[in-house]
């Protein structure tokens, strides 16, 4: 039976290594943030359907592609009746932070809460993804699997369904998040390196396999806390994603500035082309963050704590 209301909530994310590459089945690690969506559903009296985010409507029939967004995760989650769904978000849009995930697992949390019911966290990712397709075009899915489950994963595209494995962190680990102040758009991003693929089908799956090797380097790295290596391979990662040409002048200066305050490494986060980047911290981050603000660039500071883990 419907409840009065259902509530659901989806954390962001940034992935450490191998952004687009996962679209094309090679394995990536991400992790979740503290900061994510949170969303509320109840029932209408009579439709369409709509959904509010941050005081801003979208009626379910909106061609727009929020619009689109919500009637095909209506439809997934076969939500019959009419709804309202109010969302917030603490998430930068268009930023490679797990924006539009994070509020895809919350309202399908939503809206399952509404009619009582419960799903796994790979079962609600999976929903969710409903709502990724019109921001992504083809979602790896590493972002929905991050929002419902938060922790540190490593995520791996099959056609029989991911393969997700929870990396057990020893340590706290540290990251200084910097927004180069565009935003870029998933879909385009995504589209531009399938086209360089197509074009220059040798530059990319060298690119590709160079990602795979650094995924497993990065993974040994992570469950043995040698935080000094896995900075080196974030570097060596943004070398590979400015051979994908993702990267832009903003997003170097940041890993620049990154590194020259101290950062173990430094990297693009998401789809580039603008968005966000990630610096490896020890110690303290207020050097870098004061490096970046000094430069006009906005940040922030988060620490992915050992029990966080599958949470
Ligand atoms: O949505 P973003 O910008 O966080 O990027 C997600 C990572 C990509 O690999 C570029 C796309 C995907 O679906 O995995």
């Amino acid at each position: 039976m419907a409840k009065q209301g259902g509530e659901g909530r989806g954390s962001g994310k940034v992935i450490l290594l191998g952004e687009h590459a996962v679209v094309h089945g090679v394995p990536a690690i991400a992790v979740g943030l503290d900061r994510g969506a949170i969303a509320h559903a109840r029932l209408l009296e009579g439709g369409p359907s709509e959904l509010v985010i941050g005081g801003w409507s979208t009626k379910a029939d909106d061609p727009s592609d929020l619009g689109l967004a919500f009637s095909s995760l209506l439809a997934k989650t076969e939500t019959l009746a009419p709804v309202q769904v109010v969302a917030e978000t603490a998430l930068l849009a268009s930023a490679g932070l797990g924006c539009s995930a994070a509020l895809g697992v919350a309202i399908t949390r939503a809206l399952l809460d509404l009619r009582g019911e419960a799903k796994s966290a790979d079962e609600v990712a999976s929903l969710a993804l409903a709502f990724e397709g019109p921001f992504h075009g083809t979602p790896s899915g590493i972002d929905t699997a991050l929002a419902a489950q938060g922790g540190c994963l490593r995520f791996q595209r099959r056609e029989e369904g991911p393969s997700i494995e929870v990396i057990a962190l020893p340590s706290p680990l540290a990251l200084a998040i910097g927004h180069t102040g565009r935003p870029a758009s998933t879909r385009t991003m995504v589209e531009a390196v399938s086209a360089l693929r197509a074009r220059e089908p040798g530059l990319v799956d060298q690119a590709f396999r160079g990602t795979s090797a650094l995924v497993d380097r990065a993974h040994r790295a992570l469950i043995s806390g040698d935080y000094r290596a896995l900075g080196a391979l974030l570097d060596e990662g943004q070398r590979l994603l400015s051979l994908l040409q993702v990267s832009t002048d903003e997003i170097e200066t940041l890993c620049e500035l990154a590194r020259a305050h101290g950062a173990l490494g430094a990297k693009l986060t998401g789809a580039g082309g603008g968005g966000c980047v990630i610096a490896l911290v020890e110690g303290s981050p207020d050097p870098i963050l004061e490096a970046w603000s000094r430069a006009g660039f906005s940040g922030f500071s988060t620490t992915i704590s050992p029990s966080d883990e599958a949470r």
